[in-house]
């Protein structure tokens, strides 16, 4: 059977998930959706122009709902950061909420196709608010909840990864722990995650006379940066939404912080899960501390509070 996957939006960050797809390895069938149909189209022209000169083959279609009936993974990038906005207004990187009302309507549209194409995969959230939107997919398209996964705080805990191994010079790769809750402004490291050079961060960060507050602040910070002086954020999300494809497609049962539907908090947020072929397919339990639980309370209520304001 062809690996097919289908990838909403080709903005900046659809686009980019396309280009780490189409070298991935991982996919045969790849079909590309926007709604402004000559940019989907340009793109599928691009995408196969480049095809001669890369090493695997990939049938690109655009555009077609009824591909996704026996697509493996659906990834959803659509995103409107506000148009009417300049450019450098605060306002377009400073909140993830801004997205909110600009892209419910497009995401209950594409939801609805979603459904009627008779997809029974992985869908992957990306599009912001993304825990909100991950709840508003699973709830249109009726997909089992283990189904529907958002990208959530893998991104933000491999920005504390990255911040983590500068501090300590090593690769991020070789930095183990979490980021949890909302993909936003009540995201928080849990610090009694992490672990560095094989031991626990905190009392190494004391005897080293590392600043964890300061790697909090820079890494919850970055995404704001980053918008101000290119107005997206595109390689970071694009590889942790591919790194979760590629999970499910090669059935890893990989241990990853993503946003997946948590009984004990009733909502979608950001935890360790073990992802698989057939999405999330088993829950861990972290033993954090009295604050972090707090914390993740807290952030759940925040989740909870901006659906409520939907309904
Ligand atoms: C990010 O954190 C904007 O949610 C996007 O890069």
């Amino acid at each position: 059977m062809p690996r097919k996957i289908g990838v909403i939006g080709m903005g900046n960050v659809g686009t980019m998930v396309v280009q780490y797809l189409l070298t991935s390895g991982i996919v045969d069938d790849l079909v590309i959706f926007d709604k402004n149909k000559a940019k989907a189209h340009a793109n599928a022209l691009d995408i196969r122009d480049g095809l001669p000169n890369l090493p695997d083959h990939v049938n690109i279609q655009e555009n077609d709902y009824s591909a996704l009936k026996d697509a493996d993974v659906v990834i959803s990038t659509l995103g409107d950061l506000g148009a009417e906005l300049h450019p450098k207004d605060p306002k377009r990187f400073g909140d993830r909420m801004i997205e909110f009302p600009l892209n419910t309507p497009e995401v209950k549209s594409v939801a609805k196709h979603i459904k009627v194409s008779g997809f029974h995969g992985i869908l992957i959230v990306v599009t912001n608010p993304c825990d909100v939107m991950t709840y508003l997919y699973q709830k249109i398209t009726g997909l089992p909840k283990n189904q529907v996964i958002g990208t959530g705080t893998l991104l933000d805990s491999a920005r504390m990864k990255r911040h983590v191994s500068e501090a300590f010079h090593v690769d991020p790769r070789s930095v183990q722990g979490f980021t949890l809750g909302e993909h936003g402004g009540s995201q928080f490291i849990a610090w009694s995650t992490v672990r560095v050079l094989s031991q626990p961060i905190i009392p190494l960060a004391k005897k080293m006379h590392v600043d964890l507050n300061s790697i909090e602040q820079s890494a919850r910070k970055e995404s704001f940066v980053v918008f101000r002086d290119k107005q997206c954020t595109q390689y970071g999300i694009a590889a942790a939404a591919v790194r979760l494809a590629r999970i499910i497609m090669s059935d890893a049962r990989t241990e990853i912080p993503v946003c997946n539907y948590r009984d004990e908090y009733q909502t979608y947020l950001s935890y360790p899960v073990i992802v698989g072929q057939k999405g999330v397919v088993r829950h861990v339990h972290l033993n954090l501390t009295n604050e972090e639980k707090k914390k993740l309370t807290h952030s759940a209520d925040c989740i909870k509070k901006d659906i409520n304001s939907m309904n």
